[in-house]
């Protein structure tokens, strides 16, 4: 996001170097295996996500059916714009980090649930997602950085996850994690990030109706680059907020101190609600740049989610509710 140009350097570029000799000694393996008949063509491209998807238990759970309470005011973004433009800090403090991304290994994955919890434990992606209700949700989403996209996002209810964790009273928040892996997440080795990238919202948040623990996109599996196997999506606030790749829910009874706002807390804070009247310091929120088209929209406050927020802040006045 924009501080990080302040923090920018010549690192970034050496980085990226790096990444392209895994990726392409990868390519040539399966150009190898390929040739000797192990592999069809269509597992060539893209490098990873087929061979993600070959694997998944719940893939004929996509498409989820659509739940039509959730309705757009605009045309959807392309999947291609989606899923090739996108802040995943953990592959390049770029946009265009895709490919990269595809060296994340999605399965097997654990998720550990602890903190204030009737008892801490470690669940297999798969096997959670396999017990939750998919379904699919279309959503406007609104990046800090003026972007926006409508995407079909497919997941379950947080609430389903928090029902599953079953917190003890005292929780006042959940912590949300990425993974930490800087092996293959070459934006890890940028040791001047605070890595793991950390999140978190009120329990009241997290149980709303409108967050979606997101496990798709465009009615398939969720691709790496938007945060497999599973993100947090909360509409209503900058995109940042929707920690992607996440291993770990922790509830905790204090306000955790997120990544952004670790590096940045005077543009960067814990609520983060969508405001078109509360610029960010160095630029206006009024208006939003849709993806793909470059089409100019006015912000709508909490991204036209208001009816159903709006009653979540009513006695939170004095907090700096909209950075
Ligand atoms: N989660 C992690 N772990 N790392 C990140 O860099 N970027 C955030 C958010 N979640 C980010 C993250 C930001 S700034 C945005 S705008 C959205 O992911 C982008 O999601 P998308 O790439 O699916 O559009």
């Amino acid at each position: 996001m924009g501080s990080t140009m302040l923090v920018r350097s010549k690192r970034d570029w050496e980085m990226q170097e790096c990444d392209a000799t895994p990726e392409a000694s990868y390519l040539d393996r399966r150009r190898l295996l390929a040739s000797m008949g192990f592999v069809g063509l269509s597992g060539l491209f893209p490098a990873g996500a087929a061979r993600a998807a070959d694997r998944d238990p719940n893939a004929d759970k996509y498409p989820a059916p659509r739940n039509t309470t959730f309705t757009l005011d605009r045309p959807l973004t392309s999947e291609e714009d989606a899923t090739t433009f996108n802040n995943f800090y953990e592959f390049g403090s770029h946009k265009r980090i895709w490919r990269a991304a595809q060296q994340l290994r999605i399965r097997p994955w654990s998720i550990v649930i602890d903190g204030l919890v009737e008892q801490e434990r470690t669940v297999d992606a798969d096997a959670l997602i396999a017990r939750m209700p998919l379904e699919e949700r279309l959503y406007r989403f609104r990046c800090v950085e003026a972007w926006a996209m409508a995407v079909p996002w497919t997941g379950f209810p947080m609430k389903a996850l928090v029902d599953f964790a079953r917190p003890l009273g005292s929780a006042k928040y959940v912590r949300m994690e990425t993974f930490l892996d800087p092996e293959r997440a070459s934006g890890q080795r940028q040791f001047w990030y605070p890595w793991p990238y950390v999140e978190g919202l009120t329990m009241a948040e997290a149980t709303h109706n409108l967050t979606l623990m997101v496990t798709g996109l465009y009615g398939k599996p969720l691709p790496p680059q938007n945060g497999a196997p599973i993100r947090l999506i909360a509409p209503w606030k900058y995109g940042f907020k929707s920690v992607k790749s996440i291993v770990r829910f922790t509830f905790t009874d204090t306000r955790p101190v997120s990544f952004w706002e670790t590096i940045q807390g005077s543009e960067y804070g814990f609520w983060a609600n969508v405001n078109p009247d509360v610029p960010h310091p160095r630029w206006s929120q009024a208006t939003e740049r849709m993806l793909g088209t470059e089409e100019r929209r006015p912000t709508q406050l909490y991204n036209g989610y208001g009816d159903q927020v709006a009653p979540l802040y009513r006695d939170l006045q004095d907090e700096p509710l909209y950075m």
